[in-house]
This record gives structure tokens, sequence and C-alpha cells, in this order.
């Protein structure tokens, strides 16, 4: 695909196909280490563009995109490590929200090996870059699996100690991307727990139960059926845009479960990270042409996104996300469809 291959900051730009024996298939580019598309059964389940040109001009939407160094919100945009305060690029005033402008997905990957179902990408994130402390080497494996999974393994190195929160930014629409609203699709998530955030959509502070809210999906909900519940959690993130605290004790294990009301398609995703941001499309606005002509309209996708909780470097009573020269960073997630 030719609308795939550019030179950008002096790397070349492509795309692979990774395909396994159900003749599902995933492509992936070298461009923000993106999910472009996701076939399964005939239906694209990942929203995505044509070309790379349709990814360069909505980055702020962070479409199947790799996100780092640290994904989600930094009040600020600074902290504190070994006594020294670091600022950051401030692209989410006055945060940073995904590791600023040219964070992760707005970089060119290296490829370092592609295989017929999957790839392994490599990225050197240098000291100082977007205000982060510490080079620090990230690889990425994605694997299409006979079972129909996406296993995405994250490795990461440095020689500074910083911090550290990788997520998956694809937007799922499990009916076909471009189909129209997710608000009927079935959500379940293993988490007795959330992250109430502020009106600046920051964390509160605090840990709080799910019970009794719109945030309960210990059992099956819709995701549209209490979406604009006039609860404050639900206005200040505009419907769902909020950190889950998994039931997993740092253990991989399942996190959550979607089924397209279409299509029947089911979403399992599993994970070793403690939380997880369920997005639901708010801020998709219809500007954006996507593949086969359609328009990102408002809350036609969902993220799920296996992470740190947001802020973390700000929190010390959150789960530690520094690393320090010589510590193993080593994560995976998981997304089954079937
Ligand atoms: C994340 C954030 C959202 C939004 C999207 C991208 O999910 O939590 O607030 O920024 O990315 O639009």
């Amino acid at each position: 695909m030719n609308s795939f291959r550019k030179i950008l900051n002096g790397k070349q730009v492509d795309i692979f196909l990774l395909k396994n024996k159900n003749d599902s298939e995933i492509a992936v580019t070298n461009y923000g280490a993106r999910v472009v598309s996701w076939m399964y059964k005939g239906i694209d389940v990942v929203v995505g563009f044509d070309s790379i040109d349709g990814y360069l001009s909505s980055t702020e939407f962070y479409y199947g995109a790799t996100i780092g160094r640290y994904a989600n919100r930094i009040r600020n945009a600074k902290f504190m490590l070994n006594g020294s305060e670091y600022h950051l690029q401030e692209n989410n005033p006055p945060d940073q929200l995904h590791g600023g402008v040219n964070g992760f997905h707005n970089q060119v990957w290296d490829v370092e090996d592609v295989r017929a179902n999957k790839i392994a990408l490599s990225y050197l994130s240098k000291d100082a870059e977007e205000g982060y402390p510490g080079n620090l080497q990230v690889q990425l494996h994605y694997e299409l699996t006979d079972e129909d999974e996406l296993r995405i393994t994250y490795v990461a190195q440095t020689d500074a100690a910083t911090f550290i929160n990788l997520t998956h930014h694809s937007y799922f629409n499990l009916n076909g991307q471009g189909s129209g609203s997710i608000l009927n699709h079935t959500l379940q998530i293993n988490a007795d727990k959330f992250t109430p955030m502020d009106a600046g959509m920051l964390p509160a502070g605090g840990i709080a139960s799910v019970a009794g809210t719109p945030f309960d999906f210990r059992q099956p909900h819709t995701i549209g059926e209490r979406v604009n519940d006039n609860e404050e959690q639900l206005i200040f993130g505009k419907g769902y845009d909020h950190n889950f605290v998994l039931n997993n004790n740092g253990k991989f294990s399942f996190a959550a479960k979607v089924v397209g009301d279409r299509t029947g398609i089911v979403l399992e995703t599993f994970t070793d990270q403690p939380g997880m941001q369920l997005y639901a499309g708010n801020f998709m606005r219809g500007e954006n042409t996507i593949k086969g002509g359609y328009k990102d309209e408002y809350r036609t996708a969902f993220c799920l996104e296996t992470q740190h909780f947001p802020d973390s470097p700000n929190q010390p009573h959150f789960p530690s996300v520094v690393l320090r020269p010589g510590d193993p960073f080593n994560s995976v997630t998981v997304y089954k469809l079937s």
C-alpha cells in the first residue's frame, strides 16, 4: 500500500500485514507503532485511515497508537524524581497527555523483525525528549495468534531513573469501524474500584468503589445505559474517560469483555497492568475521514487502554511507575476476538 510509504524524520514509514490460519489480518504501521486495521471474519474492528496522511493530520486522537513515555495525564506537566523537578511538554495545558506532542505515537519506530504473524519494533526515546530524564530503549512486539489474539509485549530499559507508562490506543467498534454508535455494545470490567477525576480530568486523589455508580461494570451493561446520567464523574469526563483499578494484583488476568450488538463479535482484554482507561469516544467529532470514507463520529468507538494509573508520578499512593537503570520492564496485554 503506497499510501503508507513515506519518509518522515529521515526514516522510512511502511505498513505490514500480520495473518493467522483463520484468515484474520492485522495491519500495522511503524509510524507511532500503530494498528491500522484488524479484519476478523470480514469485519474491520479497528478505526483507522487509508493512508499515512490521515494519521498525520489527526495526531491528537492517537488512533491505533502506542502511547509513551507516559500514557494518560500528568498534572501541570511536571514531577519530582530523585530530588529534581522535571518539566514536561504541556500539550494539554496545563497538563501533559500521552507523552506530549512528540510522544511515541508521533515517532517513526525502527522495524527489527517481520514474520508472517508478528512484528518487532523498537524506539529509542532520548534523554530530555518531551522533558523526560534518561535514554529509554523500548521494544514492542505485536503478534496475531491462531486464537485471534493480538498479543502486545513491551520491554524497556533506561540509563537513568525515569517514569514510564505504556499503553495501546486502538479505537474498537465491534460492529465494524464506520458502522455507527458503540453505545449498544455490552461491556464488562473486572474492577471493583476506579480513580475518580477532578474537573480537569486528573485523578482527584482517591480510589473509590464502583458500587452503586455508572462505573460498576462488574456485571455486563451497555456502554450507553448510564453514560448520559447526571453524575459528576460523567460530567467531568464528558462521558466515560476513566481509569479502572483492575482486580488483578499485578498478575496477568482478565480485564474486560465487550460484545458488539449487531455482529456478536466479542473482544476480551487481558493484562498485567494495574489499571485500564475506558475511553468511549467522547472527543470524536466526525472531522476525520476514516477507512471506507466514513467519518469518525461522536462515540463510534471505544478504547481499553491498559496502563498504570494517571498522574502516578505525582501520586505516591498509586503503584510505582519509576524505572531505574538495570530494572526490567516487561508487560503484556492481549486483545482477543471471538
Ligand atoms: C485518552 C484520553 C482522552 C482523550 C483520548 C484521545 O483516552 O483519556 O481524554 O484524550 O485519549 O482523544
